[in-house]
């Protein structure tokens, strides 16, 4: 199935995606090495690795390069972010499988390990609990997936937001712009609290939900597929 581009992920954005987003979130360097160490520490050398929401391709371009015998299959409904990730790891081609669609594309496979990283946030709690059943689906048991994204972290999310935003400008923090685009994501982004992100994932079928990332308004979880 071919999943609907969101409008923020349509041909415009493309252009700035890799810079923008190595400057928007705090330590994405680092985010991808420890998604990467989290996943290798209980796989075989060699792994299949499902990426859901694989658009861009920097996640796939790091764990690539850091693991010459993993495989990946990395699924993105946005036909031009999955352009961009092709691009971006193109040296790592004969290892990477990228497929339009959302994660019902992926096939039915027991992977080893899944990532889901900056994508969550944007689906509405339905559509994020059907898209983690089908990661579970795809693991085998006893697999780990990775998932990071914008939470509702307690107190006011609106704060937490805006220094998300002020992180971001790195020619001279402007409060006011920065105040008036977390107002906007607030209101346009399904954000759930923490508890709820927790609940969901064991109500898709994960359990040992931890917490290893936290940056902000940015959340990591690493869970485990089920292995009863
Ligand atoms: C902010 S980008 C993150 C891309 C990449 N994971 C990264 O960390 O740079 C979010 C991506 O999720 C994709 N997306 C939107 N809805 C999706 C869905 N239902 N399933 C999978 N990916 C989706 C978008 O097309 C977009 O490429």
């Amino acid at each position: 199935m071919t999943g609907k581009t969101l409008p923020q992920f349509d041909s415009t954005v493309v252009p700035g995606y890799l810079a923008g987003t190595e400057r928007k979130v705090p330590g994405l360097a680092d985010l991808h090495r420890m998604t990467m160490l989290l996943l290798n520490e209980q796989l075989p050398q060699a792994a299949e690795i499902l990426v859901v929401g694989a658009g861009g391709g920097m996640e796939l371009k790091a764990m690539a390069q850091a693991q010459s015998q993993w495989k990946f299959v990395g699924v993105d409904p946005s036909a031009s972010m999955l352009d961009l990730a092709h691009r971006n790891t193109e040296s790592f081609k004969n290892r990477i499988t990228l497929i339009d669609g959302t994660v019902e594309a992926a096939p039915v496979h027991k992977y080893d390990g899944a990532t889901c990283l900056l994508t969550l946030h944007f689906l509405e709690r339905t559509e994020r609990l059907h898209t983690l059943q089908q990661i579970r689906r795809r693991l085998r048991p006893g697999a780990r997936l990775i998932a990071a994204h914008h939470s509702n972290p307690g107190g006011n999310v609106q704060s937490w937001l805006a220094r998300s935003v002020a992180f971001s400008q790195h020619d001279g923090v402007n409060w006011q712009n920065a105040l008036a685009s977390a107002d906007s994501m607030a209101s346009g982004l399904p954000l759930l609290k923490v508890s709820q992100e927790q609940a969901l994932f064991r109500q898709a079928g994960f359990v040992n939900v931890e917490l290893f990332y936290a940056a902000f308004s940015f959340r990591g979880w690493v869970a485990t597929a089920d292995p009863a």
